[in-house]
C-alpha cells in the first residue's frame, strides 16, 4: 500500500486538480444535521447539488458508521465518491474519527477500487491535530489490511484491489503530514512484525526463530544484536531466568540488540520484553483450556522487537537498547519444582512457590542485566499475570512506575497513540504478600493484587534506575474467532520514544 500527501485547499479546490482529477474514488465525510463544508461541499456543488439532493432522499444522513458508495458521478474527475457519516461535529473526538475511518476502509475493500483520494485527514478532530489524523488514516487502513497467512498451504483471499492512498491535508499542514506519514508506516510495519511474531505457532517461533529474527533485523535496520546463550548465561550467574528453561530442550536466548540514533554519551532507553515462546506452566501445569494461546506469551517481545523496527525505519534520535529473554516454560524430569529456591542475578534467592508465575523469574535477570547500560529509562513488556486480565479487562494494560515523571510521560504518549494503560500501585503494603519462610523473597504474592504483587516482584531488581512495567496480559492478543494479536503496545512505545527524542 503506497500512502502520499498531497496539499489542498478545498475553497480553491479548482485550482489544484483534487476535484476535477482522475481517480477510481473520492472520499469525503459528511456530519449528521450540519450544512455541508469543506471536502464534500466541493463535491456537492461540482455535482450541482446531488449530495443534497441524498440527504434530501433519506439515503445518507452522516450517522456515524455508515457510508454510501456513489458511482460515475457527473462533475468530477473521480470514478466513484465514497460519503462517509461522521456523526455529529460537536462530538467528533478521536474515537469518532477511528470509526469512520475504519467504516471508510472497510467500505473500500469490498469494491475493486485501486487507488483513491482520501480527504477525511482534513476534518477538525477535538483534541487532535492534522498529524494525529494522517497517522490515525494510515494505521487503521493498515490494521484492516493485516492477513496472518503465512501458515497456509495456499492464500485464502485474492489480494486486495486497494493499492495507493492519496491523502489532501491543508496546504499550512503539509510538511508536518509528510513526517506522520513516515512515522505512521513504520509504527505499521512495526506493529505488523510484533503481529506475525505473536501469531507464529511456538513449534516455529522458538527463542531461537527469535534470536534470528533479531539478528535479521539488526542487518537490515544496521542495528546491533547480541545473543547469548546457557554458557554465557550460567557465567553471569542468571540463575533465576535459567531455572525456566531448565525442563525445554529448546535452547535458551538472551537477545540485546542495540538502536544508536545518538551520540555515544546519551544514556540509552531499554526496552525489556518477556520472550516465553510457550508456557506450559511447567511443572505447576496450566489447565488444557485454550492452552494454545500461551504462545502469546512472547508477545512483550515480540512488542519491543516491533518497537525497534518502528523506530529504526523513522530513525530517531534516541539510543534504545531492547532485551529479550526467550526460553520455553515446560514440565520435565529435571523442570524446576515448586519450593525450589534459585538465586538470581542480583543475589536475592527466590522461592519458586508455582513455575508458572514464570515471567517475573526470567524478567528479573533481564532487569539486572541492564545495569550495566546505565540506563536513562527501563521499560519492561510482559504477558505477565491473568490477574491483570481480570482487573482491567482487554482494553487498557496495566501500567506500573516507580518515577511519576516517566508514569506521565507514558500516560501521555499512550493518548496520543490511542493504546490505552491505566497506572495501577505500588504500594509497600503489598510486597508483605511475597514473604518466604525459606529465601530472600517468594515468586508468588497469593491471588489478592495479583497482577500488583508480580509487578511489586519486578520492582525489587529495578532500584537502580528509572522503571516502568507494562503488564499487557489482556491487551496483546485477542482471543474467540478474532484470535490473533493486536500488535500493542508497539504504537505507545513508538510514541513515547518518538517524543522523548524530539
Ligand atoms: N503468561 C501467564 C499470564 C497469563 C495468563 C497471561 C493468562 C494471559 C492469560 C503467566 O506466566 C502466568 O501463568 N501467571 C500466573 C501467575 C500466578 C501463578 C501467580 C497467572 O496469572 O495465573
Ligand atoms: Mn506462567
Ligand atoms: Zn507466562
Amino acid at each position: 500500500m503506497d500512502f502520499s500527501i498531497k496539499g489542498c485547499d478545498w475553497n480553491k479546490a479548482s485550482q489544484n486538480g483534487l476535484l476535477s482529477g482522475k481517480s477510481d474514488c473520492l472520499v469525503v465525510g459528511l456530519f449528521e444535521g450540519q450544512t455541508l463544508s469543506g471536502a464534500v461541499h466541493q463535491v456537492d456543488l461540482a455535482t450541482k447539488g446531488l449530495v443534497t439532493r441524498l440527504i434530501k432522499a433519506g439515503d445518507i444522513d452522516g450517522k456515524s458508521g455508515t457510508t454510501l458508495l456513489l458511482h460515475e458521478v457527473h462533475g468530477i474527475g473521480a470514478a466513484r465518491v465514497l460519503l462517509v457519516g461522521l456523526g455529529k461535529q460537536d462530538k467528533f473526538n478521536h474515537k469518532a474519527f477511528a470509526e469512520a475511518a475504519r467504516a471508510a476502509w472497510r467500505a473500500l475493500n469490498g469494491t475493486q477500487v485501486a487507488q483513491v483520494v482520501w480527504t477525511l485527514a482534513q476534518l477538525p478532530v477535538q483534541e487532535r491535530d492534522a498529524s494525529w489524523a494522517v497517522r490515525s488514516s494510515i494505521t487503521t487502513m493498515r490494521e484492516l489490511a493485516y492477513k496472518f497467512t503465512q501458515m497456509k498451504s495456499k492464500p485464502e483471499t485474492k489480494a486486495a484491489a486497494l493499492k495507493k492512498a492519496v491523502i489532501s491535508i491543508d496546504p499550512a499542514d503539509e510538511k508536518a503530514a509528510k513526517i506522520a506519514l513516515k512515522h505512521a508506516v513504520a509504527l505499521a510495519n512495526g506493529t505488523d512484525l510484533t503481529r506475525d511474531l505473536g501469531n507464529l505457532p511456538a513449534n516455529i517461533c522458538t527463542p531461537t526463530y527469535l534470536a534470528n529474527t533479531a539478528k535479521k533485523m539488526a542487518r537490515d535496520w544496521k542495528l546491533k544484536a547480541e545473543v547469548l546463550g546457557q554458557k554465557q548465561l550460567e557465567a553471569l550467574k542468571m540463575g533465576s531466568f535459567l531455572s525456566v528453561t531448565r525442563g525445554s530442550v529448546e535452547p535458551v536466548q538472551f537477545i540485546v540488540l542495540h538502536y544508536n540514533g545518538a551520540g555515544a554519551k546519551q544514556a540509552p532507553v531499554v526496552l525489556v520484553g518477556k520472550g516465553v515462546t510457550f508456557d506450559t506452566g511447567g511443572i505447576s501445569l496450566k489447565p488444557g483450556d485454550s492452552m494454545d494461546e500461551m504462545k502469546f506469551d512472547m508477545c512483550g517481545a515480540a512488542s519491543v522487537l516491533g518497537t525497534m523496527r518502528a523506530i529504526a525505519e523513522i530513525g530517531i534520535k534516541l539510543n534504545v537498547i531492547a532485551v529479550v529473554p526467550a526460553c520455553e516454560n515446560m514440565p520435565a524430569g529435571n523442570a524446576t519444582k515448586p519450593g525450589d529456591i534459585v538465586t538470581s542475578m542480583s543475589g536475592l534467592t527466590i522461592e519458586v512457590l508455582n513455575t508458572d508465575a514464570e515471567g517475573r523469574l526470567i524478567l528479573c535477570d533481564a532487569l539486572t542485566y541492564v545495569e550495566r547500560f546505565k540506563p536513562a529509562a527501563v521499560i519492561d513488556v510482559a504477558t505477565l499475570t491473568g490477574a491483570c486480565v481480570i482487573a482491567l479487562g482487554h482494553h487498557n494494560s496495566g501500567m506500573y512506575s516507580t518515577d511519576d515523571a516517566l508514569a506521565g510521560e507514558l500516560l501521555d504518549a499512550s493518548k496520543e497513540a490511542v493504546d490505552p494503560i491505566w497506572r495501577m500501585p505500588l504500594d509497600q503494603e503489598y510486597h508483605e504478600q511475597l514473604k518466604s519462610n525459606f529465601a530472600d523473597l517468594a515468586n508468588i504474592g497469593g491471588r489478592p493484587g495479583g497482577s500488583v504483587t508480580a509487578a511489586c516482584f519486578l520492582s525489587r531488581f529495578t532500584e537502580s534506575y528509572k522503571w516502568a512495567h507494562l503488564d499487557i496480559a489482556g491487551t496483546a492478543w485477542k482471543s474467540g474467532a478474532a484470535k490473533g494479536a493486536t500488535g500493542r503496545p508497539v504504537p505507545l512505545l513508538t510514541q513515547f520514544l518518538v517524543d522523548r527524542a524530539a
